[in-house]
C-alpha cells in the first residue's frame, strides 16, 4: 500500500506553530479577503480561510462585492488597502466574475502584501530563486508534504502536470530550485501517460477528475494531487475527486489524498505568508 501523506495532519502542526509566533507579536497581523460575486466554490474557500486565520489568531476582515462591481471600484479598494498600515495581507478570491482583468487587479496589491504570491514582483522573485518575495501557497504547500518524505529532490525527476499561474508554473520552479529535472505538461501534452511513467514525483494539478491512472505511475512514485474536482455521485451529494485514481496506485510510496492533503496545506501557507508579510515588514 502506498503511504497517505495527510496534508490535514499538517496543516495542523503548521498552524501549532504560527499560533505560538502570532502569541509573539505585539498585535495579531490582519489579512484583507476580497470577494467579488458569488462563486459557490469561493465562498466555501474563503469561509475556510477565514475559520483558519481565525484559529490562529490572525484577523480577517472581509470585503464583500457584488458580481455587477466595476473594475475601478475593486482597484478603489485595493488601493485603499494597500495604504492601510494595519493591513498586512491582501487576497483578491480568484475566480474575478467576467469582465474583470484578473491580471490588472493582481499587478494593484502591493508586493510586500500579496500573500498570494500572483503579483508579478513575486513571480519575478520566485522565477529568479531569489529570497524575500512571497510564494503561491498551493505549490508552497506541496513542496512542504515533499519535504516530509524526500531527503534530497537533487536530480529527481518531477513531472508537473498542469500550467496554471496558481499551481502548474510555480511548482515547476520551485522543483527546479531543488535541483529537480522538471518537466512541465497538461491536458494538451502528447504521450502523457509515457512522460509519467518516467517520474519520480508527480504533481497532479490539471483539474481533470481520474486523469492520472495507476498504470502512469511507476512504483515507488510520489503523488502529490491538488485537483478538487466535484463530480456527480448515485442518489447523493456531489463527490469530491482528485486529478489521481488513487484507488489503482497502490504501487506507488506516497499519495496525498483527496480532501485532506493539500488543500488544508494551501490554507496553512496562506496563514504562514501573512505572519511573513507582517514580520518583514
Ligand atoms: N482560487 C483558487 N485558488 C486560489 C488561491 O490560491 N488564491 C486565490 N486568491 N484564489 C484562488
Amino acid at each position: 500500500m502506498a503511504q497517505v501523506l495527510r496534508g490535514d495532519l499538517l496543516a495542523r502542526e503548521i498552524e501549532e506553530e504560527l499560533r505560538g509566533r502570532v502569541a509573539a507579536m505585539e498585535a495579531p497581523p490582519t489579512l484583507a479577503v476580497v470577494l467579488v460575486g458569488d462563486d459557490p466554490a469561493s465562498h466555501i474557500y474563503v469561509s475556510r480561510k477565514r475559520k483558519a486565520a481565525a484559529r490562529v489568531g490572525i484577523t480577517s476582515i472581509e470585503h464583500r462585492l457584488p458580481a455587477a462591481t466595476d473594475e475601478a471600484q475593486l482597484l478603489a479598494l485595493i488601493g485603499a488597502l494597500n495604504d492601510d498600515p494595519g493591513v498586512h495581507g491582501i487576497l483578491v478570491q480568484l475566480p474575478l466574475p467576467a469582465g474583470m482583468a484578473a491580471d490588472r487587479v493582481l499587478d494593484a496589491i502591493a508586493p510586500g502584501k500579496d500573500v498570494d504570491g500572483f503579483h508579478p514582483v513575486n513571480v519575478g522573485r520566485l522565477s529568479t530563486g531569489g529570497q524575500g518575495g512571497l510564494v503561491p501557497c498551493t505549490p508552497l504547500g506541496c513542496m512542504l508534504l515533499l519535504d516530509q518524505v524526500v531527503e534530497d529532490f537533487r536530480g529527481l525527476k518531477a513531472v508537473v502536470i498542469g500550467k496554471s499561474n496558481i499551481v502548474g508554473k510555480p511548482a515547476a520552479l520551485l522543483l527546479l530550485e531543488r535541483e529537480c529535472t522538471v518537466t512541465v505538461t497538461h491536458i494538451h501534452t502528447r504521450g502523457l501517460p509515457e512522460i509519467c511513467r518516467g517520474a519520480d514525483i508527480i504533481i497532479a494539478a490539471a483539474g481533470v477528475a481520474h486523469l492520472v491512472r495507476g498504470d502512469w505511475v511507476k512504483p515507488g512514485a510520489i503523488i502529490i494531487d491538488v485537483g478538487i474536482n466535484r463530480i456527480p455521485a448515485p442518489d447523493s451529494r456531489p463527490m469530491i475527486v482528485g486529478d489521481v485514481a488513487a484507488e489503482e496506485c497502490d504501487h506507488a510510496a506516497v499519495i496525498t489524498p483527496v480532501p485532506g492533503g493539500v488543500g488544508p496545506m494551501t490554507i496553512a501557507c496562506l496563514l504562514r505568508n501573512t505572519l511573513d508579510a507582517a514580520q518583514r515588514r
